[in-house]
């Protein structure tokens, strides 16, 4: 229940301009609010020529020192300086909410709120005191403001004990109403040359591997970190994206990132090397514009995450608590989703997504695939669909993902085509109807495809008829893809017309109750507690990536790429060798057995793939079996161990709700595990993944009930495991464990465990 716990200060500007009421060492920050428990202040204030400035301390120490607020406007204004505070808003809030699907079944949202309201009004001139220019002799008459204001800029702080979220409003009383941004000024000075997690600044992508260096090191090193991609646009060497992890010298991680970006660009974080400070850099759209605004609006949350410990890193909610609830009345039909695919056939080149080799130039309605030859290695057929539906209703997996369905694949990739897929005719060989009959005879779902190849144009031609054409088959997830350079053209990947298009696309398929899941789409950052239909997201390096990505990758996404909401990072590979996958083909992945399966933990995500072919989880069936086991939705989880590219082990307690509800009760083979023999088990899940460096986990089994004994089954690395060297050789051991056990496992470079305890 939220709790007005104080009211109004209002505010004389001559004061603050001389800093009279100065609270700290910096004289012009003379308002501050302490998270609840009192570990954190935020200062806010301006200087003498009226820019606004705050800085963030934790127990006294700077974390963030005086760092400036505003804009600058394509008009040539700014709203960078000369403004007076006017008036200064102070609110609490403690409320607990129930996430759709999630980590845990209740998460908090306790903060204390400080709102500045700024005033930029040209020397001498006065706001009429009522009506419109009733005493202001100056005043000229502006139906759009009729109270005469100058440009009038919020800042609203919120503090949590694990950090800061602070956002720019500008509301409808206010000489702005339509404006441009040419640039955000939102700077986060940083207190040291701390160590980062980072990866290359980009308009449009964000599928590399993270670099950990000292700030200091991130210029000269980010150019060789960037690799080729369908569509990438880098904008300099300083440049970083969100979410940035850093650790000071003193062990204090804090994480910079944005919360619910809506209708407003994505940013970048621009590093000045010589001052340690970051500067906003937001993505321009295709005529420069860094941001339209018409007030009353808001922009998106400027996060700063401060914990003394990584685990506390992995606990936060912040992003979730800054995003607004949920917007969906009825959410019974958004539900968690493990699932295989017909796809890592495609991704390592044992099949292809095209149908023929015979049509160099394909135009949609026109070209009749009827009277082109079968090039044979088209994935999507008949025949082999049902093999993996077998598969997976055999399996308990509720779901199959199938990619090259649609015609249009033999010419889409690097044309920057517009009219490139229409979303609604299949192949020859796929029969729409009877392969849904199919899966749903057997309990299955299948998950549609929609690859955009990143004409946004074409996809909202053809979303109503792609949407309509889902729900009259039964589909009621799909996976959609921004692969390339976005049409319209000069737009980018993370420019407001494409944020726009995306949170469109999620909207639109929540009034035909479709579940989206959506690659190379902008990294998310929390909407998916507004709109629990969004329920995967890729953006960022996932597995397709296969050799190239580093060991310890998938250390560090869950400190980045995971605080904004759960990514589908398509886990589950046990066969690391492309020639064995997918003969004529090579390279291997760096990662053991055990590894893949600590991430169906340790990685939170309602949407789970187990991605490898039904082959490969044929040759490893005791692996498979964990696969089988595991949850995918939590009432409860606890980070046990963590350290940002080194290792982390997190423990979870399957959501039982989840579990009972609707088309997945008896059918998962999650519920087969909780539900042993017909009645419900005390089941917890752990999971370790493991960087570069081997490191023995410690897990101390406190968390189980007290007095209760379990069967543990451990799926751990072998004495010789190593991603490299021995990447399939694992141990599994069955015990019984209580309350109080402490068990250590030994995870190799690249490695990792998963355990699973039940109730006797
Ligand atoms: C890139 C996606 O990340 C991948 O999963 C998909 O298979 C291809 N695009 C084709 O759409
Ligand atoms: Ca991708």
């Amino acid at each position: 229940m939220k709790r007005i716990i104080s009211a109004i200060v209002a505010v004389a500007a001559a004061l603050m301009a001389t800093g009279c009421t100065s609270v700290n060492e910096a004289p012009d920050l003379a308002y501050s609010i302490n998270s609840p428990d009192g570990t954190l202040t935020v200062y806010a204030g301006i200087t003498a020529d009226g820019t606004p400035l705050y800085r963030l301390e934790r127990n006294g120490e700077a974390v963030v020192l005086p760092s400036r607020l505003g804009f600058e406007l394509t008009d040539g204004s700014s709203l960078a300086d000369g403004f007076t505070i006017t008036k200064v808003e102070y609110d609490t809030a403690d409320e607990t909410w129930h996430p759709v699907w999630g980590e845990e079944r209740d998460i908090r949202n306790h903060y204390n709120e400080m709102l500045i309201t700024c005033e930029q009004r040209p020397e001498g001139a006065k706001a009429p005191q009522s009506g419109v220019g009733a005493t202001d002799p100056d005043y000229t008459g502006d139906p759009g403001n009729p109270s005469g204001k100058g440009a009038v800029m919020q800042i609203r702080f919120r503090l949590y004990d694990d950090g800061l979220g602070f956002r720019y409003e500008f509301p409808q009383d206010n000489k702005l109403r339509y404006f441009n941004i040419k640039e955000e000024l939102t700077e986060f000075a940083m207190s040291g040359d701390h160590t980062a997690w980072w990866i290359s600044g980009d308009y449009d992508t964000q599928e590399y591997n993270y670099t950990c260096s000292r700030l200091s090191e991130i210029g000269a090193h980010s150019g060789s970190t960037r690799i080729n991609n369908a569509s990438a646009t880098g904008f300099s060497d300083a440049g970083v994206q969100t979410a940035l992890q850093m650790k000071t010298d003193d062990g204090l991680y804090i994480n910079l990132h944005e919360a619910a970006v809506v209708n407003y660009p994505t940013t970048n974080l621009a590093l000045d090397e010589r001052r340690m400070v970051f500067r906003t850099w937001l993505t321009p759209d295709a005529e420069g514009v860094k941001g339209r605004m018409q007030a009353p609006c808001v922009t998106p949350w400027r996060t700063v995450q401060v914990c003394d410990d990584a685990r506390k890193v992995l606990a936060s909610r912040l992003i979730l608590n800054l995003n607004e609830p949920c917007a969906i009345d009825d959410v019974s039909w958004i539900h968690p989703v493990k699932y295989m695919g017909v796809w890592w056939e495609m991704i390592t080149g044992k099949t292809q997504w095209s149908y023929t080799w015979d049509v160099p130039s394909v135009q949609l309605g026109v070209t009749d695939y009827r009277a082109l030859k079968p090039h044979g290695q088209h994935g999507a057929n008949n025949e082999n669909v049902m093999r993996y539906i077998d598969f997976a209703a055999a399996n308990g997996f509720d779901a199959v993902l199938v990619e090259g369905w649609n015609e249009g694949w033999e010419d889409w990739f690097g044309c920057q085509k517009d009219y490139v897929f229409d979303f609604v005719t299949p192949y020859p060989d796929f029969d729409l109807e009877r392969l849904n009959a199919y899966a749903h005879a057997k309990g299955i779902r299948l998950v549609m495809h929609h690859e955009t190849s990143s004409s946004t144009v074409n996809y909202e031609r053809h979303m109503e008829a792609a949407y309509q054409l889902m729900n009259r088959y039964g589909y009621d997830a799909v996976k959609s893809g921004y692969v390339g350079n976005i049409i319209p053209y000069g737009e980018h990947h993370y420019s407001q017309p494409l944020i726009n298009h995306y949170l469109y696309a999620i909207q639109r398929a929540a009034e035909h109750h479709i579940m989206v899941n959506a690659h190379e789409a902008v990294r998310p950052t929390g909407l998916c507690r507004t709109w629990p239909n969004l329920i995967g997201n890729e953006s960022a390096m996932g597995t397709e990536y296969r050799g190239a990505i580093n060991p310890g990758h998938t250390c560090i996404l869950p400190f980045t790429r995971l605080q904004g909401g759960p990514m589908d990072y398509t886990p589950g590979i046990l066969e690391q060798d492309m020639s064995i996958t997918a003969p004529g083909q090579h390279g291997k992945m760096r990662h053991t057995i055990a590894n893949q399966l600590g991430l169906y933990v340790t990685f939170y995500s309602p949407l789970q793939m187990a991605a490898d072919l039904p082959e490969n989880y044929e040759r490893f069936p005791d692996a498979f079996q964990f696969i089988k086991d595991v949850a995918v939705d939590w009432d409860e989880s606890l980070y046990l161990e963590a350290e940002p590219g080194e290792y982390i082990v997190t423990a979870r307690k399957p959501r039982l709700q989840t579990l009972n509800s609707g088309r997945l009760s008896g059918k998962s083979g999650a519920y087969q595990f909780v539900y042993k023999d017909g009645k419900p088990h005390d089941v917890w899940y752990v999971g370790g993944v493991c960087g570069d460096k081997a490191h023995e986990a410690t897990v101390a089994l406190d968390f189980l009930t007290p007095g209760v004994r379990y069967e543990a089954v451990l799926y751990a690395d072998a004495p010789d495991a190593d991603c490299d060297s021995a990447p399939q050789t694992y141990v599994i051991s069955r015990s019984e464990a209580a309350a109080g056990d402490v068990i250590k496992v030994p995870m190799a470079r690249g490695g990792g465990f998963a355990l699973s305890l039940r109730s006797l």
